[in-house]
């Protein structure tokens, strides 16, 4: 396992994120609020490619997943119940010297001290557990029954209508109940830009099975998980399986693996693969006193079902696929000028802009129309962008910076002007590769669909 850091290429990284709009510091204007980020025009439609990607795989080309979109503010029962309310927290001390608040066990040392990260003092409280859910009071009293959460995992409204879903999609073991949302947990320190924030969002599935079968779904779902990330172009050797030990798991899991990502601050966990057996369910039918198990038909039997979650984070996984796009390259023009392209080589499935349109000038109303025709004709099926200023050079850089795998170029052959065999063709630019071929108006939309569905 490599454990190279790589601090400069992370700040390049951040720095073509907000310069290109992909990610910038939530309510910046104000000074920030540390933890929380918004997505900007091209992020927004890389998060949202990736979670279309996952729900499409994960529940619609399946027959044994159907979905959930639960509330995120939540009983206390609930979590008082999945064990949250006592002990959802981190190991917290605080610096005498500067005051600040740290994690415990994230704290550097030195000759065999810890130390504050912030200004090196040595003078730490003794930690003492900090809870991570963000309370809120509901409606207009203040007494403590008002008291909810904002979920810190999509998971447990998944338990909690678990008998909902079984009722009416008429389901039988196994089958799963996917969720993607917004979870909130007070993280002691967020760092590594979004890697640990706040805010953020999870892609959950709880995977319901019979007792006997829950270690071979979780090796089926370690598996399944790993190709996914291969089919959003992160690479296999780029990602690694640890086998989390007995100690470090949850009293209840029979087994979990961390699937991590080789991030340029380190190697990260972006998903757990938990087998949870029933430990949830039962929390829940024990403390609602409502039945959450399930009748074998078969076997005439009644029993909770064990319960296998592979749980990833988007946030986590569109920095590892900026993190995995990044890269620079040496250009020497016609002219023998050289210059450092930056280019995202995002997977063309996950780009924000699948392809721009570029007439050769702006001021031909003949190109213009045709270049605005194509535009109109691939939008339903795909986020396009058109643009007509600068020299055809720029718009190309432009689109490489943004992560856009085709360039669409309308020019005078395509009027037929030089030969009118080209007549209705445009040159199609491959952002990789920088080679140009000539393709027939007609056939463009089929090609580009082949690449980025
Ligand atoms: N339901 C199980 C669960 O929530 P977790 O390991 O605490 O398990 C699952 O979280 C995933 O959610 C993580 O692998 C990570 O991708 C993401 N995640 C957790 N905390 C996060 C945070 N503070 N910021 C960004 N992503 C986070």
């Amino acid at each position: 396992m490599s454990d190279k850091t790589d601090p400069q290429r992370m700040e390049k990284i951040v720095s073509l994120c907000k310069r290109r709009g992909f990610i910038f510091q939530s309510s910046e204007i104000y000074g920030g609020l540390n933890g929380c980020w918004d997505y900007g025009p091209l992020g927004v439609e890389l998060k949202n490619n990736l979670k279309q990607y996952w729900w499409r795989v994960m529940v619609r080309e399946r027959d044994d997943v159907v979905g959930l979109d639960g509330s995120i503010l939540t009983h206390r029962a609930v979590l008082k119940a999945s064990g949250h309310e006592d002990t959802f927290s981190d190991p917290m001390v605080d610096c005498r010297t500067c005051k600040a608040r740290l994690r415990a066990d994230q704290l550097p040392e030195k000759n065999g001290s810890k130390q504050c990260p912030n200004c090196g003092g040595k003078d730490l409280t003794e930690a003492r557990p900090f809870n991570l859910m963000f309370s809120t009071q509901m409606g207009a009293s203040a007494d403590p029954d008002s008291i909810a959460y904002l979920r810190p995992e999509t998971a447990q409204s998944i338990f909690v209508q678990f008998k909902n879903v079984l009722d009416t999609a008429r389901k039988k073991l196994p089958f799963g109940i996917a969720q993607i949302g917004k979870a909130f947990r007070n993280e002691i320190n967020p760092r590594n830009f979004t890697f640990r924030s706040r805010e953020f969002e999870q892609m959950e599935l709880e995977y319901f099975c019979r007792p006997e079968e829950g270690m071979k779904w979780l090796e089926y779902w370690k598996e399944e998980r790993l190709k996914f990330y291969e089919n959003i172009g992160i690479p296999r050797d780029k990602l690694h399986v640890l086998t989390v030990p007995e100690a470090d798991r949850a009293f209840y899991s029979k087994g979990t693996y961390d699937i991590e990502y080789e991030f340029p601050f380190g190697v990260q966990e972006l998903e757990g693969v938990a087998y949870r057996t029933d430990y949830d369910l039962k929390q829940h039918q024990e403390a609602s006193g409502k039945p959450l198990d399930y009748f074998d038909e078969e076997t005439k039997q009644r029993f909770i079902p064990h319960v296998v979650e592979p749980s990833a984070g988007v946030d986590r996984t569109v920095l590892a696929l900026l993190c995995n796009a990044y890269d620079e390259e040496t250009v020497t023009d016609e002219k023998g000028k050289s210059e450092t392209r930056i280019v995202m080589r995002f997977h063309p499935r996950m780009a924000p802009i699948k392809v721009g349109v570029f007439p050769l000038l702006k001021n031909n109303e003949q190109l213009v129309a045709k270049a605005r025709e194509i535009q109109a004709a691939l939008r339903p099926s795909m986020n396009v962008f058109y643009d007509e200023t600068g020299a055809i050079g720029r718009r190309y850089r432009r689109q490489d910076e943004a992560g856009t795998p085709f360039g669409i170029t309308i020019d005078f052959e395509t009027l037929g002007e030089k030969d009118v065999g080209l007549l209705d063709t445009v040159t199609l630019r491959h952002r990789d590769s920088m080679k140009q071929e000539r393709v027939k108006i007609s056939e463009l939309l089929s090609l580009l669909l082949s690449q980025v569905q």
